[in-house]
């Protein structure tokens, strides 16, 4: 095979234009506008060559738990990680993964980029070559057959359907980022990784987890929704509950690392492991959310015949992240980690990057908000918890005004239950308060005003 998947020698459209995410330089087709900082939403267009700016987010907090798992040693200890990206289009996340997670790790990181798009990939390897050569160690003694293959900055580039690609390997980490839905690529990335590993998933068909589309929502993921406030906390329970119930039919058991709804996408990323007892345990939590009148909801197995029209599952309603690992991924981290630095920059200029001080100052913004809330939220997020639409509380507390969300925090946790706000574009606190106990504290914070 040549240096290109296609043949020709340089991919049609190249080099298009410079733009930095992260630590990295992205050629961008002529056609696609510089991106805006904060793009939020679903791509306006799709196609060969186009990069969503809308993912940096979810690309960023990629790049920090794979190397938290270098660095702490929870996938593999301090052997060699196998990473796929199994649907890896230009490229973007393998090369931010090469790029930024810190050089010492960089020979335990094996990276195979997958897709079925051989222009996507020709535009991949072209970018790659830009990229300075980071120390890395041949991938020739992995154990996994060796299908066709480019390899540059010691980044395997393959072109086959992913379905595919992890037949024919055996992964530590994982990443499923299709168009859609990624429930057809759910079982072949359980069976693909070895006997611990950590799968992320992106769906961005939100309409059918989150039950605004009923019969796709039923089809798909068996699930039964209902489009409310906490529909969002449902679409990623509902995500997490799919691959949990997957898994235990493969004698599999799943731990959620991380797993949150961004704007127009579903994003989880969870641990798995050969475990029957683990998978039997995870069985156990599997359940639904019933909306009752006294509080918001509360979870339960199965609901009775007079909850079901109140109730959305079925969900995964154990934890929904990691405390050790969700604590470490603060805002200085993900800067000291993913902001490029002025001699990146330098680097970039050389590509023909254009980039003002303003560009700079949104970039850090972008990369804190990525990770915004995640520290503070994980003791919360990682055990049963209360998650609270903060615009709803006055209506339960029967109260006319609104404290400040700091301030119902700092009340709460003052009054010895910790309390934290959630990442969501909208505001919700969780917390291990008795829903009494809060709606107490929003009565006696109303009458101190
Ligand atoms: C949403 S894009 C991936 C974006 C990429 N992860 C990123 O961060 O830029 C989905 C990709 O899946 C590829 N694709 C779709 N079906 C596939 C299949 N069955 N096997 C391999 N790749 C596939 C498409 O060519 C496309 O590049």
């Amino acid at each position: 095979m040549g240096e290109s998947f296609t043949g020709h020698e340089s991919p049609e459209g190249w080099p298009g234009h410079v733009w930095c995410e992260g630590r990295t330089f992205v050629h961008l087709k002529s056609d696609q506008p510089r991106p805006t900082h904060m793009p939020r939403g679903p791509a306006a267009k799709s196609g060969t060559g186009f990069m969503n700016p809308a993912m940096a987010p979810a690309r960023t907090r990629s790049v920090l738990l794979l190397q938290d798992a270098l660095q702490h040693g929870w996938v593999n200890g301090d052997r060699p990680i196998r990473a796929l990206d199994a649907l890896c289009a230009t490229g973007i996340r393998v090369r931010r993964w090469r790029n930024e997670i810190t050089p010492s790790h960089q020979p335990r990181l094996h990276i195979t980029a997958n897709d079925l798009d051989k222009g996507a990939l020709d535009w991949a390897l072209a970018s790659t070559t830009s990229d300075e050569e980071i120390e890395h160690t041949s991938q020739v003694d992995d154990e996994q057959m060796q299908p066709e293959f480019i390899e540059k900055n010691g980044i395997k580039f393959q072109c086959y359907d992913a379905r595919m690609a992890m037949v024919q390997g055996s992964f530590q980490w994982i990443d499923v980022d299709p168009f859609g839905s990624p429930i057809t690529f759910i079982d072949g990335a359980l069976q693909a990784l070895g006997r611990v590993g950590v799968l992320e998933v992106t769906a961005t068909d939100t309409a059918a987890l989150t039950g605004s589309s009923a019969s796709s929502g039923m089809r798909r993921y068996g699930h039964k929704g209902i489009v409310d406030l906490y529909a969002h906390d449902d679409a990623v329970r509902v995500l997490l509950g799919t691959i949990a119930t997957r898994a235990a039919q493969l004698d599999r058991a799943i731990e959620p690392i991380l797993a949150l709804f961004d704007g127009h996408h579903v994003r989880v990323s969870v641990l798995v492991r050969k475990s029957k007892q683990g998978a039997d345990r995870n069985r156990e939590l599997i359940g639904w959310r019933v909306r009752t009148t006294d509080k918001p909801y509360s979870f339960t197995s199965h609901p009775t015949p007079e909850q079901l029209a109140h109730a959305s599952g079925p969900m995964w309603i154990g934890p929904l992240w990691n405390e050790d690992i969700c604590s470490r991924m603060t805002e200085d981290k993900a800067v000291e980690t993913c902001l490029a630095t002025s001699s990146d920059i330098e680097r970039g200029a050389a590509l023909g990057l254009e980039w003002t001080e303003a560009d700079q100052l949104y970039a850090e913004r972008e990369i804190r908000r990525s990770v915004r809330h995640i520290a503070q939220a994980a003791p919360l997020l990682s055990r049963d918890h209360l998650l609270l639409a903060f615009d709803e509380l006055p209506r339960f507390a029967n109260v006319d005004s609104l404290p400040t969300m700091e301030r119902l925090i700092s009340a709460l946790n003052e009054a010895g239950h910790l309390t934290a706000r959630v990442p969501d574009l909208r505001p919700f606190v969780a917390t291990l308060a008795p829903f009494d106990a809060v709606i107490e504290i929003m009565q006696s914070l109303q009458s101190t005003e």
